[in-house]
């Protein structure tokens, strides 16, 4: 048996996104999870202690010393030990990041969708674009709800041809452990036409027309999306459905079974086992999803804080050259517990 070497994985940035990739990283048998920055002392550096998780300060290590947590080293020791770095650090530190560490320590990086497209060679969807991302040096993990349009769309288009799309976004005011962000009372629109989500779905699906509009409401739980796609074919709405149903990372939820709102989906992630109650999975009701002549109608829920972390588990395969995508997507998906 050939038993090939592991590849070597850095976590920039322990938090809402850093601290799930860094979990999905330790799952993986091809991959080894050197370790992850330690930029301020706080609990999720007492959580990745206690997990024996090793912590590379980026600030000050007196802060950790003083708190008793031991560190594996520095900045540039996590950086002389890793393949590659993913760069979970809040906009727009990650191109800075860039700049100031991986070019002149010439290390692979994938970055976040908080960061500008340009940041990298290519955005990313592992069902959508991965051979694009084969062997590139800088890749963008293209944001939460970009990744739920372009799982849906990407399939609906190779199925019917979509010739437009408007969708609108109903975005969750803050992440739930977020004290700073709102609104707390109020629905605040995106006062920009297009909103940007559009434009950033075709740094993935390159040729799709897409027009969006985007709105914040108070809620910390998921993002909800209502979709209108014209197509050139003409679908039905049991077609569709099932079409959904057989797409990987997406999960046709029903009124039937008593998932009737985003809070009803987060319960049933915890239920199903879930880490930290994650739903990596776009989830459509099938009572909202609709056809009428060359219109498709739907409404989809995304889980911002982990759809995009088995995204960074595939990019990480692409850019180190696995060729087989659909071998990398079902790898992830069985660590994960994904469909
Ligand atoms: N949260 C979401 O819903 C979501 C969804 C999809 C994509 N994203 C994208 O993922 C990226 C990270 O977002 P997040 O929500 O995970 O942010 P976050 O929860 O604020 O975590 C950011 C982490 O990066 C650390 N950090 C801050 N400045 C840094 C620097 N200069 N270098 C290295 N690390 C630094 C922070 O340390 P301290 O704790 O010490 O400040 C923290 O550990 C962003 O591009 C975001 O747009 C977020």
């Amino acid at each position: 048996m050939i038993i090939l070497d592991k590849i070597k994985v850095g976590i920039v940035g322990y938090g809402t996104i850093g601290k799930r990739v860094a979990d999905a990283v330790m799952l993986q048998d091809d991959m080894e999870l050197v370790g992850v920055t330690g930029n301020s002392y706080n609990f999720r550096m007492e959580v990745a202690n206690m997990n024996k998780i090793p912590i590379f300060n980026i600030c000050d290590k007196k802060l950790f010393e003083e708190n008793n947590i031991k560190l594996a080293g520095n900045f540039d020791d996590l950086l002389n030990s890793v393949d590659i770095v993913i760069d979970c650090s809040p906009k727009p530190h990650g191109k800075e990041n860039k700049e100031k560490y991986y070019i002149p320590n010439k290390i692979k990086a994938i970055f976040q969708g908080g960061e500008k497209p340009d940041v990298a060679e290519v955005s990313f969807v592992a069902q959508c674009n991965y051979s694009e991302a084969m062997n590139k040096d800088y890749v963008r993990v293209v944001s939460c709800n970009t990744t739920g349009l372009s799982r849906t769309l990407g399939a609906i288009d190779k199925a019917y041809g979509i010739t437009d799309v408007h969708a609108t976004m109903v975005r969750r005011g803050a992440d739930p452990g977020d004290i700073f962000h709102g609104p707390i009372n109020a629905i605040v629109p995106v006062l920009e036409m297009p909103s940007h989500h559009g434009p950033d779905v075709r740094t993935v699906l390159h040729d799709l027309n897409i027009f969006t509009t985007a709105m914040s409401v108070s809620s910390t739980l998921m993002h909800m999306h209502s979709v209108i796609v014209d197509l050139k074919k003409k679908p039905t709405t049991e077609e569709v459905i099932d079409l959904l149903k057989n797409t990987t990372r997406v999960r046709v939820v029903r009124n039937a079974e008593r998932v009737r709102s985003t809070a009803e989906i987060m319960e049933f992630a915890r239920d199903l086992g879930r880490n930290r109650g994650d739903m990596y999975e776009i989830c459509l009701w099938e009572e909202a999803i609709g056809a009428e002549k060359n219109k498709l109608f739907f409404i989809q829920a995304i889980h911002q804080e982990s759809d995009v972390v088995p995204e960074n588990i595939d990019c990480i395969r692409a850019m180190m050259g696995f060729e087989d995508a659909e071998k990398s997507i079902k790898m992830t998906n069985k660590t994960l517990g994904i469909k």
